[in-house]
């Protein structure tokens, strides 16, 4: 029998939430709106004004994390909390808000994993062409400066851009990502902003490291390998194709400082390349990750596109209906079972990621989001009894242990999410959290929180250092 290492000994057990999805007081003590504040709010979802009311119940909540024994918890700060505009005067009460964040994470040793950058562009920037504009680079890292001469002093974990991949593969899909009107080539338009976000990445990464020598920084793309529908020669390079665009092309640029060749080509044969600034190559090569950050939520599959698959600019995703064009065209994996809200769970999948990042990158890896969405519901005896999450994290952190068996360097189990805060488009009701918050999507209830079953259990798993799954 196979005899599996243990998890390291100061490996960070924690969880993750987002600025936008759950501190609300999206406007209070001079915040300035973000796309998210500006966005169309999906039919039948709430509004992100209040959301957790984290802002106002941080103290709690991070109490609530410590009972559970996290080592960590990952946050992102909102960009317009601390520079209202985007760019020019400091908000000290935003400064003020992160500071005691960071100050009450650090009094229960929790080691705090800030996120620069999680889906919510300053509005005024977007009116200013968003990371289309050239300058985005600067107001991005001028930023990251902000950032890092507040907290630099305390926080020694810093991921640059959330799922910058989802961004540029289903950006209106979670309300970021601005075309200009009139855009003739959009898959131009959207590899120039993500060309843009690659050098400010860059940029920053090699700022964190002049202006915080002890810090660590890395990515944070949403990473799943992507499997062939069959062992087809050109399910295969479907495959290929697919994890070169949804994959690669974010940890080749990040790692290596250069362009994944397959997406290049790619976006030559649809005259979409994005145009170098000069500098910008050497840039691209300067910035180099101490780890790699990736969310894990499940795989990919794909097979050839056998002429059916439509051209459209964000054929990216499962989501968006098919694939590329000429490239890959999506398919359900029938060997995998679904969430209620219709995700494919795919806990080898995971291991099979990690092992795949390991032997193309060889950095240490943190996972900075997993887990599962479900409608939970308070039980008659007033608690939250959810044994569905509790199976899908035990399985997944199975499979972590597995991948640092089979030699990966693993740093850290950050699930989405700590806490029930707003999905990306599907509301409140569908929760992720560790702890229950007392509100429905257009009812706020009385926002009293409670650790569900999945929390204490966690607990446990925190304790024995994952043993006692
Ligand atoms: C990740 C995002 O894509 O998945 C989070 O980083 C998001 O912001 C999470 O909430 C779960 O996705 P969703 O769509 O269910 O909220």
């Amino acid at each position: 029998e196979r005899k599996l290492a243990p998890f390291p000994e100061d490996f960070f057990w924690g969880a993750s939430t987002s600025a936008y999805q759950v501190e609300g007081a999206s406007l209070e003590d001079g915040k300035g709106p973000s796309c998210q504040d500006v966005k169309e709010v999906p039919e039948g979802t709430s509004d992100l004004t209040v959301c957790a009311d984290h802002y106002h119940h941080y103290k709690e909540d991070i109490k609530l994390m410590a009972d559970m024994g996290f080592k960590s918890y990952r946050f992102s700060i909102a960009w317009t909390r601390i520079l209202p505009e985007g760019t020019g005067e400091i908000n000290q009460k935003g400064i003020e808000f992160y500071n005691n964040v960071i100050n009450e994470c650090l009094k229960y040793g929790i080691e705090p994993i800030v996120t620069m950058f999680h889906f919510d562009m300053p509005a005024a920037l977007d009116a200013r062409g968003s990371w289309g504009n050239p300058e985005s680079v600067e107001w991005f890292v001028n930023y990251a400066m902000v950032l890092y001469e507040s907290f630099g002093d305390r926080v020694k974990y810093w991921l640059t851009i959330n799922e910058q991949n989802m961004l540029t593969l289903v950006g209106p899909v979670i309300g970021t990502l601005t075309i200009p009107e009139g855009t003739e080539n959009v898959l131009k338009e959207i590899y120039q902003q993500n060309h843009h976000m690659l050098v400010a990445q860059s940029k920053a990464m090699v700022l964190c490291h002049e202006m915080l020598p002890n810090a660590k920084i890395g990515p944070a793309p949403n990473i799943s390998l992507v499997y062939p529908a069959t062992c087809k020669p050109e399910d295969v390079i479907a495959a290929q194709n697919f994890n070169a665009v949804r994959n690669w092309l974010y940890l080749d640029a990040a790692v290596y400082g250069r362009y994944n060749s397959i997406v290049w080509a790619w976006l030559k044969q649809n005259d979409a390349c994005p145009t170098f600034a000069p500098g910008d190559e050497e840039a691209l090569k300067n910035g180099h990750p101490d780890f790699i950050g990736f969310n894990y939520y499940n795989t990919g599959t794909v097979e050839a596109d056998d002429g059916s698959v439509e051209e459209s600019p964000f054929g990216g995703d499962q989501q968006n209906g098919g694939g590329v064009a000429g490239m890959y065209k999506s398919y359900r994996n029938p060997n995998l079972q679904q969430t209620e809200f219709g995700w494919e769970i795919d806990p080898v999948g995971f291991r099979a990621t990690i092992r795949e990042m390991d032997s193309r990158y060889d950095l240490p890896m943190l996972v900075t989001e997993n887990g599962l969405g479900a409608y939970d519901k308070v039980g008659e005896d007033g608690k939250v009894h959810d044994p569905y999450r509790i199976e899908y994290l035990r399985r997944h952190i199975e499979q972590i242990q597995e991948a640092i068996t089979d030699g990966a360097e693993m740093l850290g189990y950050n699930p989405w999410s700590a806490i029930d805060l707003i999905s990306t488009h599907e509301g409140m009701r569908k929760r992720y959290g560790f702890i229950y918050v007392d509100r429905e999507d257009f009812d706020l209830g009385t926002m009293e929180r409670q650790i569900k079953d999945s929390g204490w259990w966690y607990k446990k798993v925190i304790e024995s250092n994952g043993e006692d799954l």
